[in-house]
């Protein structure tokens, strides 16, 4: 027997963890990190007294491996409101996060061989999950053209050929682009015509700009929508996600997280029970900057020869081509590393097809992203 199964061995260690470590271990060198997706700002402060009373008051033990009622409850309510979804808490599972959840999903929904459309770039993840799944994954490709939103002329031809599921996720990690409502339709329409699941991962619903975030779940009763907080409440280590779906459906993906994620911490579940609908002044300081944010980086990118980025609507991310010196976006980004100490992705990351981009996460604060602008100019005049 080798060191482990196929379907783990083919999956590759995250590109982004290893940009990670690779700055952690340059001591004394000036590092910028424009690597990891996590907002850089705290968990607003009253997320943090309600957790500490819910401990006081004994949220310390497992909780109902659907989650705790009230806070079950009170995402059926948003969804309904908000999302115009129509739910009860009965549809609603909370789980260790939105990682948890797809990985869930992945393994109670596809079978060896099941084919899902994963648009590329994506979010690292759904290769994996839908890796260890077994299933195939259907490539998609978005266009920085396009500003990376899915093209439904071209989903419909892929769509023909026998698909059980896609993966979207909307804003999206790590194009920043955010599905109008119009096309989110025409996508849910052509997933009904083809009789296709649509998962939803929409952990980036509360960051985003000039657009209105829509839910697939509105349109489309096949849709399993994945949610969390720890985008929203820059609550990364909190680790509490969700899942919202048909009864039948969360029955189902209850069999695998009742001995997987078991439950969310029970305290973090209970702290967030008023804060639901991301309704606290510091989310919407933290998306003001954020925005602030995405327009120096955009204009600062765009100045230079020889990189061509589009203006996202959400998360915190950017997509830009880089055309540099006969470079592909692997070596940019090791060498940008090497010479100026900027730590970005390559796009390679990402899914096929990204290999003349890099992923730069403006989750980091402005003066830092200034000289990190700096330097990425500079580095791209000397090796024009
Ligand atoms: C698109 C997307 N989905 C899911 C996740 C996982 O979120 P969580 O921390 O809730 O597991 C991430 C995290 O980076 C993400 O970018």
């Amino acid at each position: 027997m080798g060191l482990g199964a196929s379907r783990v061995e083919s999956i590759s260690t995250s590109m982004i963890r290893k940009m990670f470590e690779m700055a952690q271990k340059s001591a004394g060198k000036e590092i910028i990190s424009l690597g990891l997706g996590e907002p850089d700002f705290d968990t607003p402060r009253e997320i943090c007294d309600s957790a500490y009373k819910a401990m006081q008051s004994g949220y310390t033990h497992y909780t109902s491996n659907f989650g705790i009622p009230e806070l079950r409850e009170k995402l059926a309510e948003k969804y309904r409101e908000e999302n115009g979804m129509d739910i009860t808490s009965e549809n609603v599972m909370v789980t260790v996060g939105a990682c948890e959840a797809l990985m869930n999903i992945s393994i109670s929904l596809f079978e060896e061989g099941s084919k899902v459309i994963i648009p590329s770039p994506s979010f690292v993840g759904y290769y994996a999950y839908t890796g260890i799944a077994g299933a195939v994954p259907v490539h998609l490709k978005t266009s920085l053209e396009n500003g990376f939103e899915i093209d439904p002329d071209a989903l419909n031809e892929v769509a023909g050929r026998d698909i059980d599921a896609i993966m979207i996720n909307s804003p999206n990690n790590p194009t920043g682009a955010v599905i109008p409502e119009k096309k989110v339709r025409a996508i849910a329409e052509i997933a009904e015509d083809n009789d296709m699941w649509i998962i939803s991962d929409e952990v980036y619903e509360k960051i985003i700009y000039e657009r209105e975030h829509t839910s697939f779940g509105k349109y489309y009763d096949k849709v399993i929508t994945v949610g969390g907080f720890s985008k929203t409440f820059a609550m990364t280590g909190w680790r509490v996600g969700y899942v919202i779906a048909d009864e039948n459906i969360i029955d189902m993906l209850l069999k695998v997280h009742q001995f997987n994620g078991v439950c969310a911490p029970a305290f973090a579940q209970k702290a967030l029970v008023d804060y639901v609908g991301g309704n606290l002044p510091a989310v919407d300081d933290m998306v003001r900057e954020f925005k602030r944010r995405r327009d120096l980086v955009v204009k600062r990118l765009n100045e230079i020869d020889g990189i061509t980025c589009s203006k996202p609507y959400g998360a915190f991310y950017v997509f830009p081509r880089v055309e540099i010196g006969g470079m592909d976006g692997y070596e940019f980004t090791m060498k940008l590393f090497e010479d100026k100490g900027v730590v970005v992705v390559p796009g390679s990351a990402f899914g096929p097809g990204n290999e003349n981009h890099i992923r730069i996460s403006y989750a980091t604060a402005y003066d830092k992203l200034e000289r990190a602008m700096d330097l990425i100019e500079e580095f791209s005049e000397e090796n024009k």
